[in-house]
């Protein structure tokens, strides 16, 4: 969920639905703003995404120069108008993101005091408890903080009260909150580009601050009521445009910059005038390391995976590669002699927070590889390698996944230079090879039409099954992640080699089977998986090169032909065709390319 709020000058609920639509990527489910205006609260929700909000606002607007605001992404309750934030009781207004994992043992307290539930959230509980606290007598701050020790879970919390019409009170355990500078008006948001427009000084909250904001500026405290000191800061992220130029949907246009933003990505690192790395940023040099951990959720995991493959490759560093939610629970053993990389393209993912700070306990470096550069993960790591994609809105990542991968491609490089597996000679043919990934990407590119016609075919099946070996595994769990997520096909990725351990039970006419497999030096595994397939009447769409499609020998639907392609960047380039064959087939669905449905950009929950 995104968080607003806004005491001010002018009246604020359009500028707080302003500052959400930017929030939009953390949930759109539903969404609601509340104001004061004269000694009264009032609000207004909607189900649906905030456009339904915005006609609401329209027909029946807010007046008051104090507001919160929130867009949702469900957790407790279905996403209709009754479940929608803010939430009240009483005097209290409070919008919250997180989950109150204590929520039910508060909830039958308060029912036993007689406060009635009109929502099935978690959130409900806190408005009541504050309630509670003001009816026992507690002045509004005191009496959030006093509710405040009561809460468990992750949260991220802002309150306005009926008769204190200069007052926000506002807590962070978990997920982000900045609060915003500005001439005799304050913000807060749950990140610092929902506040752009109106200011770039920020200040950060801390885990386990809560904070009272005026318009004459903020106090922040920790739990225990003592005063700490946050400096505030001139916020890194641009403010973005909301702007789709010519295209359909933001994840067209964002496929298509990637030549562009995969160069950035890559210049950063390696410098092409001479093919050598860039000087190191890291605080350690690999030849001391026994291994690596890498740890990230959904397609940032996958970035991972393929970086686990060319860490060991180039550089026999073995990598520990897990989904961040599995992580930061299984008690893994951390050796001294290792370093953690999280990859978020975010930097807010909750799961993936919790895995770097599990790292950091054990006292190993941290490096985090992101998008959002004042991200929490980005501000709480040793070193920051930026992906520099730009950003992304389209839910479903995909020139951050390839900018990720462009990174991890120039520090598996570097760990090999630097743990002597690779020398001078191997340092400059493998960067010369990156530098030609913009120029084959935008190759690929051009395969639209192509892929487009796959794609319509692709949208009339229920089942789809990816497959791939080496690098392209974690490819063909892309594909499969992106069209599910995108098209709701179902779709399943798999090593091509496990085909005959269990997938290959479900192969029939009525299944395709995308082989991802450039010609390279197992090519000719994958032939004998598609043989498999066909053998069983299996439909193939083979996404290959040139002297792939001569020595597949096997009977295809379809053959996606890519060029050629060196073996370190054919993760990055095979990487479009997969992501455009979802984007078409879901065009072809009708679907919500851009915020498909149940999803969330950032997921600052468990
Ligand atoms: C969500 C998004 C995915 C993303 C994942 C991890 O599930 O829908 O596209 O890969 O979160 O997000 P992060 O910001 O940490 O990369």
């Amino acid at each position: 969920c995104g968080i607003v709020a806004i005491v001010g000058r002018e009246p604020v609920a359009p500028l707080i639905v302003d500052a959400l639509k930017r929030l939009e990527y953390r949930g759109y489910d539903s969404a609601g703003v509340a104001t004061i205006e004269n000694g009264a609260l009032d609000r207004r929700r909607a189900e649906g995404k905030l456009v339904n909000l915005v006609r609401r606002i329209e027909s029946e607007p807010l007046a008051g120069t104090i507001g919160i605001g929130h867009t949702r992404w469900a957790t407790h309750g279905v996403p209709n108008e009754t479940n929608a934030h803010p939430h009240f009781s009483g005097d209290v207004a409070i919008v919250h993101n997180g989950i109150i994992e204590n929520f039910a043992s508060l909830r039958e307290e308060l029912v036993a005091d007689g406060y009635a539930f009109s929502s099935q959230t978690d959130t409900e509980t806190v408005a009541h408890l504050v309630a509670k606290h003001m009816k026992a007598g507690k002045g509004p701050v005191e009496a959030a903080h006093e509710a405040l020790k009561r809460l468990e879970g992750a949260f991220a919390i802002a309150l306005i009260f009926r008769n204190e019409p200069d007052l926000i009170v506002a807590a962070r355990q978990g997920p982000p909150l900045a609060v915003g500078h500005g001439e005799g008006e304050m913000y807060l948001g749950s990140d610092a580009i929902a506040l752009s427009p109106f200011t770039d000084t920020i200040t950060y909250l801390e885990d386990g601050d809560w904070a009272v904001v005026r318009r004459a500026g903020v106090e922040i405290f920790d739990i225990d009521g003592n005063t700490v000191d946050r400096k505030s800061q001139k916020a890194l992220s641009a403010s973005f445009s909301a702007d789709k130029g010519n295209y359909r949907h933001f994840m067209e246009k964002e496929i298509r910059e990637q030549p562009e933003v995969i160069s950035h990505a890559l210049a950063n690192h390696v410098d092409f005038t001479t093919n050598r790395l860039r000087p190191s940023t890291l605080p350690f040099n690999f030849k001391d390391l026994d291994r690596i951990a890498i740890s990230a959720c959904g397609t940032a995991y996958l970035s991972g995976l393929v970086g686990k493959y060319w860490f060991e490759r180039y550089a026999r560093l073995p990598v520990d590669i897990d989904i961040a939610s599995e992580f930061r629970y299984r008690e893994m053993p951390i050796s001294k002699k290792s370093a953690a990389f999280f990859i978020s393209q975010s930097g807010e993912t909750a799961d993936t927070l919790a895995s770097l700070r599990y790292c950091k306990a054990a006292g190993i470096p941290i490096g985090a590889i992101v998008n959002v550069r004042d991200s929490t993960i980005a501000r709480e790591s040793d070193v920051v390698l930026p992906i520099l994609a730009g950003p992304e809105v389209g839910v479903a990542s995909t020139k951050a996944f390839t900018c990720q991968l462009a990174v991890l491609a120039s520090l598996a490089i570097r760990a090999g230079v630097e743990r002597g597996f690779l020398n001078e000679e191997d340092e400059k043919r493998l960067i010369a090879e990156l530098a030609e990934a913009p120029r084959l990407a935008t190759d690929v590119l051009k395969l639209d039409e192509q892929i487009n016609e796959v794609a319509r075919d692709l949208s009339q099946v229920d089942h789809v099954l990816y497959l791939g070996r080496d690098t392209s595994y974690p490819l063909a769990l892309e594909g499969a992640l992106k069209l599910k997520e995108i098209s709701y096909i179902h779709a399943e990725g798999y090593a091509a080699g496990e085909l005959k351990h269990g997938p290959i039970a479900l192969i029939d006419e009525s299944m395709p089977v995308v082989v991802i497999a450039p010609h390279d030096r197992i090519f000719d595994k994958s032939v004998s998986n598609m043989q498999e397939v066909a053998a069983r009447g299996g439909r193939i769409i083979l996404i290959t090169d040139e002297k792939g499609k001569n020595a597949s020998a096997t009977e295809t639907a379809e053959t996606i032909v890519l060029p050629e392609v060196p073996e370190i960047i054919c993760p990055i380039i095979y990487a479009l065709p997969v992501q455009m064959l979802a984007y078409y087939t879901a065009v072809h669905m009708g679907t919500d390319v851009d915020q498909p449905r149940n999803l969330a950009k950032s997921v600052t929950v468990e």
